[in-house]
């Protein structure tokens, strides 16, 4: 395992009890964002009509239509949150096992079957397992959308993410990233700096990655327009000045589709 992959594992484990309260508004604000852009996303969703007479009795349409979405690196399940009502089924991955523990919960709170609603531990980017074992069977293949939510910029590889990613997605299928535009390097005594591999990322680097991955037709970025602000996690030195408690970031949404 890479050093980032491990430093990456252990602060998101201690931070997954946490994760939802300390960054709450952003969450909500986040799910707006992806809310407000599902036709520059392009997927043929699933219609969220509470009126819909088509509906089986778990609410999802009958037609036997079904979208599908991988939502790796997952956390606690934000991107899973915005897209169910217009998917069949969301998948979530992650490298940390409290994260994927805090989405199930959340999924089985919300009264989800595991069909619907369910993440699994695990990495795919790991350049010496290119399949692992574990996230071979078909349930983990063929999906209509692949998504990664500030997950790229904790990456070694992102260019190898995003061409794992597009294996896994049908022909057709879209790769959906949210991530920051680039900004100033962290303070090397933010508690989190050991975890983040990229400040951030333009749009020619992203178009890149998205090309070289297989999945840069219909390329398009898109500024989230509002300043998004991120609570700092605890300080690991209380004695240090780290300025102040919150950071302000500039997000994008890119979108690509595999040839
Ligand atoms: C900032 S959190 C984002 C979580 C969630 N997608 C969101 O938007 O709230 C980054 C997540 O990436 C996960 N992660 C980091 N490196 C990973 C890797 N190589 N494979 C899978 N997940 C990874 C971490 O465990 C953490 O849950």
């Amino acid at each position: 395992m890479g050093t980032h992959t491990h430093q990456n594992k252990e602060f998101f484990n201690n931070e997954a009890a946490n994760y939802d309260a300390r960054h709450e508004k952003t969450l909500d604000q986040i799910i707006q964002e992806i809310r407000a852009r599902l036709d520059f996303i392009g997927v043929d969703w699933v219609a969220d009509d509470d009126d819909n007479d088509n509906e089986g009795e778990d609410g999802k349409p009958s037609s036997g239509k079904t979208v599908r979405l991988l939502d790796y690196a997952c956390g606690t399940g934000v991107v899973s949150r915005a897209l169910a009502p217009y998917t069949t089924q969301c998948v979530g991955i992650d490298l940390s096992e409290n994260m994927v523990a805090a989405y199930n919960a959340r999924a089985e709170n919300q009264g989800l079957a595991t069909e619907e609603m369910h993440a699994y531990q695990g990495n795919i980017c790991d350049p010496e397992d290119p399949s692992p074992a574990a996230l071979a069977s078909p349930g983990f293949h063929n999906f209509d959308i692949a998504a990664v939510g500030l997950g790229f910029h904790h990456f070694d590889d992102p260019e190898l993410a995003a061409t794992r990613l597009a294996e896994r997605l049908r022909p057709g299928g879209v790769l959906l990233i949210l991530d920051f535009l680039p900004h100033g390097k962290f303070d090397t005594h933010h508690p989190a700096a050991h975890t983040v591999t990229h400040h951030g990322f333009s749009e020619d680097q992203i178009k890149g990655i998205f090309t070289k991955a297989g999945v840069g037709k219909d390329f398009a970025l898109d500024e989230v327009s509002r300043d998004i602000k991120f609570n700092r996690p605890a300080l690991a030195d209380h004695n240090h000045d780290h300025g102040s408690s919150q950071m302000h970031r500039r997000l994008f949404l890119a979108r690509g589709t595999k040839a």
